[in-house]
């Protein structure tokens, strides 16, 4: 088994055992890509939900949060384009009977690719040492570029295929990649088809009267149909951004990698509505602002890449993802996209209703154009998740299991522990948790030796541990120990709020942007 699969087993089975993420109806044997978070993973997932909101609402002037409702009018996805447009190519392998997106088997070619230009570099970055130049390597390194040629062609010609309907030049390409079925090797391919992803569902109580509705695949139309409540009831000027968090329902044709391709997830998402003309400009902007947000979380430079797209969404003049390392390799973590007017003007066409703005600069009355950030929460999770498990192995051999999330997403910021369970010291812990749980989340535990304890925080990332014993009678001190460094100091009880507090505020991240 490759490392990367398995270090992701390894991520999948401590969201289980530590509290983080179940399957869903597990009782059941689970529901199929539908997961539900637990008593420390709703924690996790709420404190990136504050990181996310705090950095637009509370930190932008011009941008506010909104929470409209999973149900939308049905029409609302024929303007957006949902109805016709949002599919996705599927084929099935006739003897394994098994379904797969179409650009996704050739996606995964191209990965196996770019992992071995990676390889490339690796063995010549030791080769060279010191003097090694990866970019010139990699501009004139014969295999290296033919490498990189190929996998470009590759992506192009699926690009032009997908943008032209193509799908039986798609299936041609999986034929000429020799593309097999990865669970079986098969090479048996149906032709592709497009299969929409929206989930249907209906309102109302009698068959005669029902609605068709679906479940909104995006909350960003939630977004759009407020546009101008919101522009008015607020007398927000242009540029103006709106933000929301909430439910997004896709029926998903492959579903796999945990929490990473879902059919019920949540996403974050702004429209920030502009001037015509401009969106170049805000375009770069919110691409550089949302790298900076992801930096601030220190989860490495190196983890993160812009991939810029081919194949543009149906409402798009411009698109870039920002992937992530995850343990299955680089992927899309958030998407910023260019949408132009596209969405306004469509709903003006279905409703009948002006949705204008008119600019007090110009002098003029017009549709704004929208540049959108997009990023679905439990992508995020993973990400931060997968990066912070860490096994150390320390100066004795044993093995540490350390969850080094940011402090100021993690479940429980201190935990407080007696060092014995008499002599008054379980009473003293106590009243410590009593005081620090109105700054912060504060949890006591006093049960096994008190080096257990320390590993049972570390593996769910508290930060910090607060150890009290027979000193702490007398002099009112206790021991700080540190997470990640596993260092113990002496502090005063009643300078624990302030030590701890500031390290694990979700200002202390905010402060970065
Ligand atoms: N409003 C634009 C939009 O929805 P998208 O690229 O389809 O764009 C945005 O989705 C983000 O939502 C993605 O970058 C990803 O983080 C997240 N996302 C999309 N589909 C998902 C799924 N099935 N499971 C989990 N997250 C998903």
């Amino acid at each position: 088994m490759s490392t990367q699969t398995d270090q992701f087993k390894k991520v999948i089975s401590h969201a289980k055992e530590y509290g983080f993420v179940f399957p869903s109806s597990e009782i059941y044997d689970g529901l199929s890509a539908v997961y539900d978070y637990a008593q420390n993973g709703a924690a996790l997932k709420n404190n990136l939900r504050t990181y996310w909101w705090k950095s637009m609402v509370q930190l932008n002037e011009n941008i506010v949060g909104i929470d409209a409702a999973i149900f939308m009018h049905p029409t609302t996805w024929k303007a957006s384009g949902h109805v016709d447009a949002f599919n996705d190519p599927l084929i099935d392998n006739k003897t394994s009977k098994k379904r797969y997106r179409a650009d996704v088997l050739v996606e995964d070619h191209v990965a196996k690719i770019e992992a071995k230009i990676e390889k490339e570099v690796e063995k010549a970055a030791k080769r060279f040492g010191a003097d090694f130049d990866q970019a010139q390597f990699k501009s004139t390194n014969p295999r290296v570029v033919a490498y990189q040629e190929n996998a470009a062609a590759i992506l192009k010609r699926l690009g032009q295929s997908l943008e032209k309907e193509d799908l039986a030049d798609v299936k041609a390409l999986i034929e000429e990649l020799e593309i097999s079925c990865p669970e079986t090797g098969s090479r048996d391919w149906t032709e592709v088809k497009q299969f929409n992803l929206m989930f249907g569902t209906k309102l109302g109580a009698s068959a005669d009267t029902a609605m068709d509705l679906y479940l909104r695949p995006e909350t960003a139309q939630g977004i759009f149909v407020n546009f101008l409540n919101v522009q008015k009831t607020g007398r927000m000027k242009l540029p103006f951004g709106i933000a929301q968090t909430g439910k997004a329902f896709r029926n998903e044709i492959v579903a796999r990698q945990f929490i990473f391709r879902m059919r019920e997830f949540e996403q974050m998402e702004m429209q920030f509505f502009i001037p015509p003309g401009t969106q170049q400009k805000w375009y770069e902007h919110w691409k550089a602002t949302r790298l900076k947000w992801h930096l601030a979380l220190g989860l490495g430079k190196e983890n993160y890449r812009f991939h810029d797209h081919e194949k543009l969404a149906h409402y798009a003049d411009a698109a870039a993802d920002i992937e992530f390392r995850f343990p299955f390799g680089f992927k899309e973590l958030e998407g910023i996209h260019s949408r132009t007017d596209f969405d306004l003007s469509s709903h003006e066409k279905y409703t009948g209703k002006k949705l204008h703005y008119f600019d007090p600069e110009r002098n003029e009355s017009y549709v704004p154009y929208v540049v959108e950030t997009s990023i679905g929460l439990d992508r995020m999770f993973l990400a931060v998740f997968s990066n912070a498990l860490t096994e150390e192995t320390l100066e004795d051999g044993s093995v540490r299991t350390v969850l080094k999330l940011p402090p100021a997403l993690a479940p429980t910021k201190v935990a407080v522990l007696p060092l014995v369970k008499k002599d008054g010291l379980p009473e003293l812990a106590r009243s410590i948790v009593g005081d620090l749980k109105w700054s912060f989340e504060t949890t006591y535990d006093e049960k096994d030796a008190v080096g257990r304890r320390y590993r049972r925080q570390d593996a769910l990332g508290t930060p910090y541990c607060v150890t009290v014993d027979h000193q702490s009678l007398e002099d009112q001190t206790v021991t700080l120990r540190m997470r990640d460094t596993m260092l113990q100091e002496r502090i005063a009880i009643n300078d624990i709020k302030q030590i701890v507090g500031a390290e694990v505020a979700i200002e202390k991240l905010l402060r970065k942007l």
